[in-house]
């Protein structure tokens, strides 16, 4: 229901406007009454909702916070709500996964992880990239302000990409990703913005071959989606100019479990590491499969410098779920 919910907007509707009865709330959504009061006394007994005699509904502001604060890092819940696996993905081939080792890619699962990534990942990401991220980065905001090359690698539904493009409009995006789902979704949200400076590639990571070098690469949440991550890493270094910045964001993990065991989502991440994550990396035989948390810092620095990477930066953001590199030639 939270995943329904949110494609709505019924919780959005709800927040910072006091309680609503469902006459009220069908007003404000357009939606049927008949449906809307099912929705809202679902929600009060599940108590995301206040209720009182006179039939009025409310959003606390910790269930505001959690599903509908569009600018609070905690919203990444709504995504994690996110529908289960549709069964021919889970009954043909998850099981079938674990019995020959081999996964499948990311467009084998419908549209909804496409739409769980920009849920989830999205405001992780998009709330500090541009305010406390960049400029942390060593000589990388003054190239973007004057107008760079920028590519986001595997930008899923692109929320990275647009924030890119909209604080920098100067500079142009370009986007690699091989799934035909992300890449529509891309393009709707590109349509609906009116951006114009992103270009889009549906391609991999390792035929990343551009005519003109990039200044900033950014590889967001998907090193360890890769089936090939040292071939694709090699090309990222190839597809660099001299001075140029690989930003890569990946899962906060430590190279041993029993030392991940505090951080407190690391239920969710194995859940998605077995639904997704896995399954992408194994999708090719020999795949690499190192799942979501198979990228700590370790690893990460080890593939880098194997490719000829010399400078290596691990930025600590207070992220609960994330580390970010700085990686440059
Ligand atoms: C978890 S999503 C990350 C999306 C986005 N970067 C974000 O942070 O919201 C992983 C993405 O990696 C993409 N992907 C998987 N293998 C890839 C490859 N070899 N090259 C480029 N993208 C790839 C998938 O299609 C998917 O869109």
């Amino acid at each position: 229901m939270i995943h329904f919910d949110d494609h709505l907007g019924l919780y959005r509707a709800l927040a910072g406007v006091g309680s609503l009865t469902a006459g009220e709330l069908t007003t404000a959504t357009g939606l049927q009454e008949c449906w809307v009061l099912e929705w809202l006394r679902g929600q009060a007994t599940a108590g995301l909702l206040g209720y009182d005699d006179n039939d009025r509904f409310e959003l606390y502001s910790c269930t505001a916070a959690v599903l509908a604060d569009e600018e609070h890092s905690l919203v990444f819940a709504v995504g994690a709500f996110g529908v289960p696996l549709e069964s021919d993905v889970t009954d043909d081939g998850l099981a079938e996964a674990f019995r020959s080792g081999v996964g499948l890619p990311y467009d084998r699962l419908s549209p909804n992880a496409i739409h769980r990534s920009e849920r989830m990942l999205g405001p992780w990401a998009r709330l500090p990239l541009v305010p406390h991220i960049i400029p942390t980065l060593e000589g990388v905001e003054p190239k973007l302000e004057a107008g760079a090359r920028v590519v986001d690698v595997a930008c899923g539904a692109g929320v990275v990409l647009l924030a890119m493009a909209v604080a920098y409009p100067a500079s142009g995006l370009y986007r690699f990703d091989p799934s035909e789902h992300a890449i529509s979704r891309v393009r709707e949200r590109i349509n609906e913005a009116g951006i114009t400076n992103v270009t889009l590639h549906q391609a991999s990571a390792e035929d990343l071959s551009p005519e003109v070098p990039f200044d900033l690469v950014m590889t967001f949440d998907c090193i360890h989606d890769m089936t090939h991550q040292a071939d694709a890493i090699a090309a990222i270094g190839v597809a660099l100019t001299d001075d140029g910045t690989w930003l890569v964001k990946d899962i906060r993990s430590a190279p041993r479990f029993v030392d991940n065991l505090a951080n407190p989502v690391l239920a969710m991440l194995y859940r998605f590491s077995v639904a997704t994550c896995m399954l992408s990396g194994l999708s090719e035989p020999g795949g690499a499969g190192v799942g979501t948390l198979g990228i700590h810092p370790l690893t990460a620095e080890e593939m880098s410098r194997a490719v000829g990477f010399t400078c290596f930066r691990i930025h600590d953001f207070e992220d609960l779920a994330n580390l970010y590199y700085e990686v440059r030639p």
